[in-house]
């Protein structure tokens, strides 16, 4: 295969091989994969009660793809992003992100990579309402310690690509509910993350909104080549993806 590479592929490793007489075989799982979970288990506790909400989870998800999971209320959706993404701690098995095991990160080395390398569209991310939308934008840029001036001027590119560059001053109070998506989307992406990480990014919105927000995933993705784990209830997103991940009872059901 290598052998085979031409100068141009050699210049452009993003590139994707869609044209490539090898996309027949070479499906979204046998790409290099970016995460790899084998046997998670996750319990709450709180008093009396336990909830099993992860049980023996095991999923690797490959560069490139968009994978939707979805499940009834309750089934560990939220709690498997959590987990993969490192935001929360799980009591059994491992999770591998482009080679490295989480359980050998430390706390700061998580947080820095998070960083560097992954996008959140989360509802309990909020935005903050007193700064505008391009203060919003930059703050995961100031806090990983790019220069204000540089930092200002990628939260406007990043803006400008969910449409929204004339709208860079406003408070979230000034924006509508799906611009309000957008924005924290252009959060998400400001530091052109590797992987994505989105629960339920359609949630609140109407469907033009969604649509819109959907389209532009679906161009990061296909453009760029970033890693989309998406979890909705909407079916116009999972049909979006190429990927369809079913839980059920803190168990994958389904894979297709
Ligand atoms: N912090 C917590 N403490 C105790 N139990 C929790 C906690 N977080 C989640 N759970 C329980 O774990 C199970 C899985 O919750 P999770 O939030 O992952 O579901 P979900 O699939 O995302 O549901 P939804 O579609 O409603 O968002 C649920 O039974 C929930 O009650
Ligand atoms: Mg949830």
């Amino acid at each position: 295969m290598n052998q085979t590479t031409t100068k141009a592929e050699q210049r452009m490793p993003q590139e994707p091989a869609e044209e490539n007489e090898q996309t027949d075989h070479a499906t979204e799982r046998e790409r290099a994969p970016i995460v790899v979970a084998s046997q998670i288990h996750k319990t709450f506790r709180s008093g009396e009660i336990e909830v099993h909400a992860l049980r023996g989870v095991d999923l690797t998800i490959g560069t490139g793809e968009m994978v939707a999971i979805v499940g009834p209320s309750g089934c560990g959706k939220t709690t498997l992003l959590n987990t993969l993404s490192g935001l929360d701690s799980f009591d059994g098995g491992e999770v591998t992100i482009e080679g490295t095991s989480l359980a050998k990160m430390n706390d700061r080395r998580r947080t820095d990579y998070r960083a560097r390398r992954m996008g959140f569209v989360f509802q309990s991310f909020n935005l903050l309402p007193v700064i505008s939308a391009v203060e919003n934008v930059e703050m995961p840029l100031l806090v990983s310690g790019v220069r204000p001036a540089r930092a200002r001027k990628r939260a406007l590119e990043s803006l400008d690509s969910v449409g929204l560059a004339d709208r860079a001053s406003h408070r979230p109070m000034q924006l509508s509910g799906g611009q309000n998506q957008r924005v924290t989307i252009a959060r998400a992406l400001v530091n052109h993350p590797a992987l994505v990480w989105a629960d339920e990014p359609t949630g609140n919105l109407d469907v033009g909104s969604s649509t819109e927000v959907l389209a532009l995933m679906q161009r990061l993705n296909k453009e760029r080549g970033q890693t989309f784990v998406i979890v909705t209830h909407d079916p116009q997103v999972a049909a979006l993806c190429e990927r369809i991940v079913r839980m059920e009872d803190g168990e994958i059901v389904d894979d297709e």
